[in-house]
């Protein structure tokens, strides 16, 4: 069967993006890599992806003087690489509703807490000041209000006593490490799909969206 083409957009260390390298080069993965954009020059991410031989841009959103120009050449160079989906994987810049409905479940998201909670930025040291006992992460179709939209996966991390946020966030890290390409699986074999506002899918992957493998 055909492998799904993907578009991995980055702006920082690419963890994720690595993670997503990892599972297409496991045989039978049903998606495979086909650009890793940037909007900063200099994220780590390009480097992991070059050495990883993979096609990489990079649209500086420095060098354009509105969102939609900035969003028109990302599209061009999508649609050019023939991704089918396209994954969000640390990418730090908002998307216009225009962007976003162009690549209307299409388009998902990584996100370091169990939404609908804590959206936005600083998650970990929001769930610590919250006194969660249970923080994690979530993949979800992205949607034009921020951090929202039908969710695919969410594993879940309990938060200890005495966590720092950056110990909390090691935590989640790795668990987004093992969701985000659980996630991909389900969605370029078809196994979630979108059905109004929320995702659908088998009931033989249920426990794989809580804790995945
Ligand atoms: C991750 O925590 C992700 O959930 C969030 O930004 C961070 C990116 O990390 N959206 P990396 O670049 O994938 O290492």
């Amino acid at each position: 069967m055909a492998r799904t083409k993907l578009a991995i957009l980055i702006s920082g260390r690419g963890s994720n993006m690595q993670a997503l390298i990892d599972a297409c080069a496991q045989p039978g993965f049903p998606a495979e890599i086909a650009l890793v954009l940037s909007n900063r020059p200099d994220a780590g991410g390009l480097d992991r992806a070059r050495e990883a031989g993979l096609p990489t841009a990079v649209v500086d959103h420095a060098g354009y003087e509105t969102r939609e120009a900035f969003e028109a050449v990302m599209s061009d160079l999508i649609e050019a690489a023939g991704a089918q989906l396209v994954c969000l994987a640390g990418f730090m810049r908002l998307l216009t509703a225009d962007f976003v409905n162009h690549w209307r479940d299409r388009l998902i998201n990584i996100h370091p807490s169990l939404l609908p909670a804590f959206p936005g930025l600083h998650t970990h040291e929001r769930a610590i000041e919250a006194g969660v006992k249970l923080h994690g992460c979530t993949v979800h179709f992205v949607r034009a209000e921020m951090d929202n939209g039908p969710i695919i996966g969410q594993a879940a991390v309990p938060v200890l006593s005495g966590d720092t946020p950056d110990a909390l966030a090691t935590r989640v890290l790795a668990a987004e490490h093992k969701l985000y390409p659980a996630c991909v699986k389900l969605v370029a074999s078809g196994k979630a799909r979108v059905r109004g506002d929320i995702v659908k899918t088998d009931a033989k992957v249920d426990g794989l969206l809580i804790n995945p493998a």
